[in-house]
Formats: C-alpha cells, structure tokens, sequence
C-alpha cells in the first residue's frame, strides 16, 4: 500500500492507504478528500485536478508531460511544483507522499 498525505488550503491533513497503480487525483477522489475535482475523469483536458507537489517530494513525481504544462500554463495559482495530479500514478517510491491542495475557485 501506499500512504498519501493530503494538505487542504485550511491546513488540514488526511491521510489515507491505496494500492499503487492508481493516480492521486483518483485515490483522493475515492476516499472523499476535499479540494480536488475532475471534470475529464482524470484524461489531463480540464486542470480541475490542480495540486501543489510538497517541495520534498517533487524530485520523485517526475515532470509534467508538453500537454499537462500547457493545461497548467492557464492557471492563475500555477507555481513551480504544481502538477495536475491525475498525471501522478502512486508507486511504492512515492509511498509518504505530501499533496497541498487548493481551495476551489467559485
Ligand atoms: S482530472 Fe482533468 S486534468 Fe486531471
């Protein structure tokens, strides 16, 4: 299993444990974390899935792919660890892993 820690805009954390193979858009989504949406069912073509990489952690989820950057591109709160997470697939190498996510916008 892999453990993901998640930090909402209030700075609450929630932990939870899935099976790696998943992404972090979809193991939020299904343990009811709050502040991640997804509009394209997590086929990277609506940024609704935003999230901010823990400074620690960024190494280890790799880079955005030409299509995620460019979706990214459009946000106005992008900054340099965003990512969008159902671009993030959950290995045990990401086991401990921190998201922040944001408050959604109105
Ligand atoms: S869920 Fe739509 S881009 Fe991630």
């Amino acid at each position: 299993m892999v453990k993901v820690t998640y930090v909402d805009s209030a700075n609450v954390s929630r932990t939870i444990e899935v099976a790696p193979g998943v992404s972090v858009m979809a193991a939020a989504r299904s343990n009811d974390i709050p502040e991640i949406e997804s509009d394209c069912g997590g086929v990277c073509t609506c940024a609704a899935c935003h999230v901010y990489v823990d400074p620690d952690w960024v190494d280890k989820t790799g880079t955005a792919s030409k299509v995620e950057n460019g979706l990214l591109s459009l946000q106005e709160t992008r900054r340099p660890n965003s990512r969008l997470s159902c671009q993030i697939t959950l290995s045990e190498a990401l086991d401990g892993l921190v998201i922040h996510t944001l408050e959604p916008e109105e």
